[in-house]
Formats: structure tokens, sequence, C-alpha cells
């Protein structure tokens, strides 16, 4: 049975639409649309918009009306126009993971390859740290790019990483940050409108979404994550960008490094033909999904290779004002962490080891709050390599050495040696697409 839609005769009330939700029946699109405007405009308070999300969480949204939620959030602001890039362009999103550096790799490596890469991104807050944080390790360069210099960008260099204007679905901005002090961040809906919208209103043709899984992640479960994903994907479709998603592992960290300048480094080690495996994995799993999508044949493992992606990176980089060439920070303290006994690796904790990095500097606990290049995490030893007792297996770095004892803190039963190997599943864990 359908419920009946609320709202109708008259003007839009914001109370007759909290008790419409609030009761599990369906906002029409004229009130959505009103409801995201008004909110935007300052005309519905943030206690209204609270008691909404709220009840969203609760009832959700039917698919018509995420569908024109999601347009209503992208109309607040203004949708880029990238039909001038002579390239086909895709763009990857991440849901956030610990080590999670692939964006500094995949968008000169995409680039490399023929298509281009418009990439707005963020900075971080809790424990996942941002790439715009991370870049920003690099001497010179700066994360604020003008609507044209994005387009001439894109068109020459082939691929930018930049922040986004606050003229982007400026409706998501006021509205995720009442969701992170109101507990309704964790709601499909809103957190499938709350990134397309963005990602709509950049303007690409195509998007992969990289949906992390496990305990490092923002989804834990994995059919939460599937719900995700496909709620996403469909969301791409209705609003003309072609979207396909990857589940990928994030129970241990991405890599050996998490941090700013640590990370940065370590995607340059990718870049130039090297880099942990299970961080070539899946890289090269989404290129290939950003290349398909871009109908584009090219093999981006031999761009890494063959210096290709790292040219290209050094053109990005050098674009926006750094020098690939200067020294990157270095923090002033290291402390390790050695193995206590003999035996297998069996786990490292992404949660633990993300959370350490962030009390070692590396990461932000509120949005104004400054982060330490150099600080961070090195994963010494991962999951299935043999280890002897005393033999380090983190390396932590801070600018000050009151902060270790925190991060030590977070680190306690993160993680376990045995005698036996542990057996490891696989990095990418399932691809989620519309039917042909
Ligand atoms: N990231 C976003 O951009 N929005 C959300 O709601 C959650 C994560």
């Amino acid at each position: 049975m359908t419920e009946p839609e609320a709202g109708g005769q008259g003007a839009p009330d914001a109370v007759d639409l909290i008790r419409a939700k609030r009761d599990g029946r369906t906002l029409s699109a004229a009130d959505i649309r009103w409801l995201i405007g008004a909110y935007t405009d300052g005309l519905v308070a943030d206690e209204q918009m609270s008691a909404l999300a709220m009840a969203v969480y609760f009832r959700g949204l039917s698919a018509g009306e995420l569908a024109t939620w999601t347009s209503a959030m992208v109309g607040t602001g203004r949708r880029l126009d990238l039909s001038a890039v002579p390239a086909p362009t895709v763009d990857k999103h991440s849901t956030g993971g610990v080590g999670d550096k692939v964006s500094l790799i995949l968008a000169p490596l995409v680039a490399s390859c023929g298509a281009a890469v418009p990439q707005l991104s963020g900075r971080g807050l809790g424990h996942t740290g941002g790439t715009l944080d991370k870049l920003e390790a690099i001497p010179g360069w700066r994360a604020t790019v003008t609507a044209s210099e994005f387009v001439t960008l894109l068109s020459t260099v082939g691929c930018v990483i930049c922040a986004a204007s606050d003229d982007l679905a400026p409706a998501d901005r006021k509205l995720y940050a009442l969701r992170d002090v109101t507990g309704t961040v964790e709601s499909i809906p809103l957190i499938a409108s709350s990134i397309m919208s963005k990602k709509i209103a950049e303007g690409t043709d195509a998007l992969v979404l990289d949906v992390k899984v496990g305990r490092g992640a923002f989804m834990r479960e994995r059919a939460a994550a599937r719900e995700l994903a496909e709620t996403m994907v469909r969301l791409g479709a209705d609003n003309g960008v072609r979207t396909t998603a990857l589940l990928t592992a994030m129970d241990v960290p991405l890599g050996r490094a998490v941090g700013n300048a640590v990370e940065v480094a370590e995607s340059v080690e990718v870049l130039a033909g090297g880099g942990p495996e299970d961080l070539v994995t899946v890289t090269l799993a989404l290129a290939r999904e950003m290349l398909a999508l871009a109908g584009l044949d090219a093999d981006p493992a031999a761009a890494l290779a063959d210096g290709r992606a790292l040219a290209s990176y050094r053109a990005m980089i050098a674009a926006q004002g750094g020098d690939p060439d200067a020294p990157l920070p270095q923090a002033a303290h290291v402390r390790t962490v050695p193995a206590p006994e003999t035996g297998y690796l069996r786990d490292l904790d992404a949660l633990a080891v993300g959370t350490a990095a962030w009390r070692l500097g590396a990461g932000r606990a509120r949005k104004e709050d400054p982060v330490s290049a150099g600080a961070g995490v090195l994963c010494l030893a991962k999951p299935g390599d043999r280890v002897e007792r005393g033999q380090p297996l983190l390396e932590l770095r801070a600018d000050e050495p009151g902060r270790f004892d925190r991060a030590l803190d977070a680190l306690r039963g993160g993680f376990e040696i045995r005698p036996e190997p542990p057996v490891l599943g696989p990095p990418v864990l399932e691809r989620i697409a519309l039917p042909e």
C-alpha cells in the first residue's frame, strides 16, 4: 500500500512536513524542494531541520523522495559546466578510510590514460584523513582554484584536486554541519544525497564510488555499505552521471602510511611503479572502473610502470603551485612499537591506527583545528608478515613528544601476533552497477 502524500494545498509549513515524515508519510516533490531551499535560505530553522533529519533517520526516504531531495540540494547552488574539457570526465569518491591516499595516485594515473579527472575534495575530520590535508603537506601546493582555472587545468594537465567552492550544493554544507551535531549523520538517504549532490554539482560525466567496509570505515557492515552504494549508483544515473561502485575492505589500514606527508611519500612510490600490494590492487581496480566508464581502452598498470602516471602527478602538483621535488615535512619525534612476540602478524586494527595517527596530530577534532604535516604512523609490518620479538611493528611520528602516550593507548589491543599465518581476504569485495 502506498502512503498518502503529505502537503498539497496552500504554502508548505515546516511543522506539517516534520509531522508527516515522523508519521511515515511520503513528502511531495514540491514540499521537498521548498524545504531544502527554505532551509538553505534560513527560512526553516535549524531545530526544525534537525527534527526532520531525525524523522528521515527513522522513516527513510522513498526512491522518489530521495531523487527530488538530491536534485533540490544540487539546485541550491550552481552546477559546473565541464563541456569545454576535450576529454571524457570521470571522478572517484571514497567514503573514507585509514591510509586511503588513493585519490592522490588515481587522479594523475587516470589522466595519464586519457581521461580528465575533476576532483573536488575535503579536509579530514576524525580518524580518516582528508585528501587536501595530505596534498597541503607538499611545499607551495594550494587547494583553492577558481572555476575557470578548474576547466583550464582539466583541459591541459588532465586532473585537478582542489577544495569545493561554497556555491556548490550549499544546502549540503549547512545540513551536514547540522547532522554532525544532531546524531543524524548515519542515515543512508542523507549520506547518499549529501555525497551525490556535491558530485553531481561538480559536473563530471561519470563517477566511481569507493565504498569502504569494515571497522576503520564509516560503514562497518557489508549489507549497509551495499545499500549505500546501490542508492548512490541509482542517484547518479537519475541525474545523468554514469556511476558504478566498488566495495573495498577497510579492516586494516590501506598501504603502510597513515598521516599526511607520509601518505604523499607512499603515493609517489606507487606512481613510480612500486608501493604496497593492497594499495596498488585497490588503485588499479578503481582506475579500470573509471577508464571503462570513460569509454577508454587503456592499461593503468602500464602507466604506473612506464612513468606516465608519475609525470602526470608532477604536472598536477606544479600546476597548483607545489614543488614535487621539495623535501616533505618531517615530524621532530619518532617512537617505535616493537613486536611483543615472534609469529605472524594476524591483525592490525584500522580504527586503532587511524585514531593513533589522529592523536599524533595528523587529523583534527574540530574543523578549524590545524593538522601536522609530518605526524602519522608507518605500519612496518602488515597482516600476514612474519615478525620477530622486538622487531619494530609501527613507527609513530609527532611534532610534540607529549602526543605519544595517547597514541599508544589507542594502539593497545590493536594488533595480534599468532604462531600460524592468517587467511587474508581480498581488498576489493564487490562491484555494484545498474543492470545493463
Ligand atoms: N560524507 C559526506 O559528504 N556526507 C555525508 O553525509 C557523510 C559522509
